[in-house]
């Protein structure tokens, strides 16, 4: 019997525990060989161990599966090379890369150290560009490959997690440059936004209208990995429980012109021909927060 993924090499970052751990149990289950990178750090980046890849790795061989643990960081590029470079070791080649290594620093902007900005951006937005460029290197040479990142709902914003969510934002402009500029080599780039129950979001301090568990968010990962989403680039889903839900291609919605340039006063006289766009955030921020007031547990 052959799976899905039958024979493709994957490489899953952070896929040690969580989301990660479920793509990579998920894939090898339809017959990928996967590459299992996770530097075993805590929710904030601390203390690695080699253990947390190698258990995941023990997994799929005891399921009859082939794969291989690299302990190494994504945010660095000798990292991102290890890593790619360990699907070309052991199988020839790399038919897919998911980028699901990620860390928190919670903070409000106006109390956010330079470190908590470095670590977030660094692990999560540098930890795509070091696997993806060095995938991007060898599926170019075969005309073939799937590039998947792994952003949030929070990248349109988030009140105590700037960094996060600015990594995230930038992630999604990554996967939308990698598919414009690798879609001419055969090559494709998807962005995932999950929502699952892990370390990660156990501390959410409100409930969550939308939840599911890690395993749910696999089956979309196979399905981006695969042949069978051969046409499908530069695109953003959530997946939630039995939830997928398929983002908007960004676009200008409404423009106001002038001869030659424009001033300040000309600009507030005819300002409500461009307007805003409702940022709807506010609105649910502003409910979620007359629920606290009034001792209620929100909802979001
Ligand atoms: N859980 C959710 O609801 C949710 C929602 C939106 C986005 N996400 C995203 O999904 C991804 C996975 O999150 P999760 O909830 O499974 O978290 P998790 O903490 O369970 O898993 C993250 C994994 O990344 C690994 N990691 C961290 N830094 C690393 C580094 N520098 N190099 C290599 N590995 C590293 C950790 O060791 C850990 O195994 C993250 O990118 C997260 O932002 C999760």
């Amino acid at each position: 019997m052959s799976g899905f993924l039958q024979d493709k090499a994957i490489v899953v970052t952070g896929g040690g525990s969580g989301i990660g751990r479920a793509i990579a149990l998920g894939c090898a289950a339809e017959g990928a060989r996967i590459v299992v990178a996770d530097l075993g750090v805590s929710l904030s980046g601390e203390d690695p161990t080699s253990e947390v890849a190698d258990a995941v790795v023990k997994e799929i061989e005891a399921l009859g599966g082939e794969a291989v643990a690299v302990a190494e960081d994504v945010a660095t590029m000798t990292g991102g090379q290890r890593i790619v470079g360990a699907a070309v070791e052991a199988w020839g080649r790399i038919d897919g890369a998911v980028c699901v290594a990620g860390i928190l620093r919670e903070r409000m902007l106006f109390k956010m150290s330079e470190d908590e900005w470095d670590a977030v951006i660094r692990v999560h937005l540098k930890g795509h560009f070091t696997v993806f460029r060095h995938a991007a290197e060898v599926m170019r040479e075969q005309k073939s490959g799937s590039l998947v990142g792994i952003t949030s709902g929070a990248f349109t914003g988030s009140v105590a997690q700037a960094n996060y969510a600015s990594a995230k934002g930038g992630i999604v402009s990554l996967v939308r440059s990698a598919a414009v500029g690798m879609y001419r080599y055969g090559v494709r780039a998807n962005a995932i936004a999950p929502i699952a129950r892990t370390r990660m979001s156990a501390n959410v301090p409100m409930e969550l209208a939308e939840m599911g568990d890690p395993e749910d968010i696999a089956p979309m990962a196979a399905y981006l990995l695969s042949d069978a989403s051969k046409d499908v680039t530069g695109q953003v889903y959530t997946v939630v429980g039995g939830k997928i839900a398929v983002w908007n291609q960004p676009v200008e919605v409404r423009s106001m012109k002038t001869e030659g340039r424009w001033t300040p006063e000309q600009i507030a006289e005819r300002f409500a021909e461009v307007g805003v766009e409702k940022m709807g955030l506010i609105d649910q921020l502003e409910s979620i927060r007359q629920a606290a007031t009034s001792g209620e547990k929100p909802n979001a």
